[in-house]
């Protein structure tokens, strides 16, 4: 279903808008003046990437540091810190908890008239 989320000028550059559609936490995006859409829940323990930083293309979750293409969801980087202090090598995968990398889910998103739109189906 294509629900108006927000407006373009809502989110600022490089930075991240919370919205709760159909039932979903969602994450809008805008990277290089353009707006994407995932869901707000991060594969590694469901947390908020809200605060998580962007740039290059890319989301880090703020909680383990794994990082996704906001463009595609595609996991780039999976728990390799714990509220933003890196961690060793041989710790990630205790961090991890047998989780394995995971893409986050991403909705395609349109703009008309200043408006941002979701498509939730
Ligand atoms: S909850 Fe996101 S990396 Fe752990």
């Amino acid at each position: 279903m294509k629900v108006q989320a927000a407006r373009v000028d809502d989110i600022a550059e490089g930075t991240s808008k919370c919205v709760k559609l159909d039932g979903l936490r969602i994450l809008l995006v805008k990277e290089k003046g353009e707006i994407f859409a995932l869901e707000n829940k991060c594969p590694h323990f469901g947390l908020s990437m809200e605060k998580g930083p962007i740039s290059n293309g890319n989301i880090t979750c703020p909680w383990h540091g794994s990082s996704f293409d906001v463009k595609t969801g595609a996991n780039v980087d999976w728990v390799n810190s714990v509220a933003g202090i890196a961690l060793p090598r041989w710790s990630q995968k205790l961090v991890a908890m047998g989780k394995e990398p995971q893409a986050v889910r991403t909705f395609p998103v349109t703009v008309e008239n200043g408006s941002v739109f979701v498509n939730t189906a």
